[in-house]
């Protein structure tokens, strides 16, 4: 996304810039793949955003309500266990709407004066309301929003020196990543964190198939038009043709692999080109497109996690029907 800031506090968008065709580039290799896929960072544009916060508010996706109830109640806890004090810089990686943070932040804001906030999105349009709204409700903390894909600018997160690092990736969006990604992101934080610097991190939790399902494929519909609403994205940003309606969208879990797959079914034979990208792909009658894996964890499968990327696990808590977990690694 071609964004840039003008002046601090203000998020400004240019027009199609070359880094904005380069951001694009990994379509290609996804969707000529096997089976086809689309990265689901390409979910979060500014209305993806907007549906996605319709989602966390469905009766069946449990998993925001989880781990809100574990902010809400236990980010003390987290914190004294933590042993945290003095100066904190908050960097949240994949902020979104950010609602279920401004519990964290009232919490860290008890055991730290001055208050540093950094939102780290994709979606510009996100990031600027919830800036909005956090220096409202918050009369004392300096918010500096960045718009980054952090999965490939991990490098360049603005953290901080003289303060200690709290870095946040909530919502279970580890588990959006490939076991190798997932091991790859862990390696390149552990390499630009300093020894006293933290990372809190939400795991969803292995259950019964079918509560997954269901938060997977939500009555109202908002999951649905949350993946539909990808082919939108890439027929209006990258002059793609893809004809909706002839797509539905198929949720379902592995248990081989643990995780929630989310596919995008061709209804039937069909050519999509891809204008400004300079191709076109062939599905198949019911050919499917991969879209997302959302890994579920065991609690030992967490803490191994954290052992092979040399984390420190310090504290974790779960929300009251086990569903959900919220880790503080150092
Ligand atoms: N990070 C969320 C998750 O895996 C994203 C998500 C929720 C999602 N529902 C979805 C992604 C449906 C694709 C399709 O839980």
């Amino acid at each position: 996304m071609a964004v840039f800031w003008d002046s601090p506090g203000t998020l400004t968008e240019s027009r199609t810039t070359p880094h904005e065709a380069r951001e694009f580039e990994d379509l290609r290799e996804a969707l000529e793949g096997s089976p086809k896929r689309i990265p689901s960072k390409y979910f979060y544009d500014d209305r993806g955003s907007e549906i996605f916060s319709r989602i966390m508010e469905t009766p069946e996706y449990y998993p925001t309500r989880a781990e809100t109830e574990i902010l809400v109640q236990r980010s003390d806890r987290l914190l004294v266990v933590g042993g945290l004090s003095g100066p904190v810089h908050v960097v949240e990686l994949g902020a979104g709407d950010g609602r279920k943070t401004a519990h964290f932040l009232r919490a860290v804001q008890r055991y730290s004066a001055h208050l540093r906030y950094t939102p780290v999105d994709i979606s510009a349009g996100a990031l600027r309301e919830l800036s909005q709204r956090i220096k409202k409700e918050f009369a004392d903390i300096e918010v500096e929003p960045r718009v980054l894909d952090f999965e490939s600018k991990l490098e360049s997160l603005p953290l901080s020196r003289s303060r200690t690092n709290m870095v946040l990736l909530l919502g279970s969006s580890i588990g959006n990543w490939l076991p190798e990604e997932q091991s790859r992101f862990l390696r390149r934080l552990r390499a630009v964190l300093s020894s006293h610097d933290f990372l809190l991190i939400g795991f969803d939790l292995k259950k019964e198939a079918s509560i997954l399902i269901a938060a997977y494929n939500d009555a109202l519909g908002w999951t649905r038009e949350f993946n539909l609403n990808l082919l939108e994205r890439l027929n209006r940003d990258v002059g793609a043709n893809f004809v909706i309606d002839q797509f539905r969208h198929h949720a379902s879990y592995n248990p081989a692999t643990g995780a929630m797959e989310s596919w995008l079914i061709a209804q039937r034979a069909l050519t999509v080109s891809l204008r400004r990208l300079n191709f076109s792909i062939h599905l198949k009658a019911f050919e499917g497109i991969h879209v997302e894996t959302s890994w579920k964890y065991l609690p030992s499968e967490i803490e191994q996690l954290a052992h092979d990327h040399g984390f420190r696990c310090i504290a974790h808590r779960y929300d009251r029907l086990h569903r959900f977990r919220v880790d503080l690694w150092s």
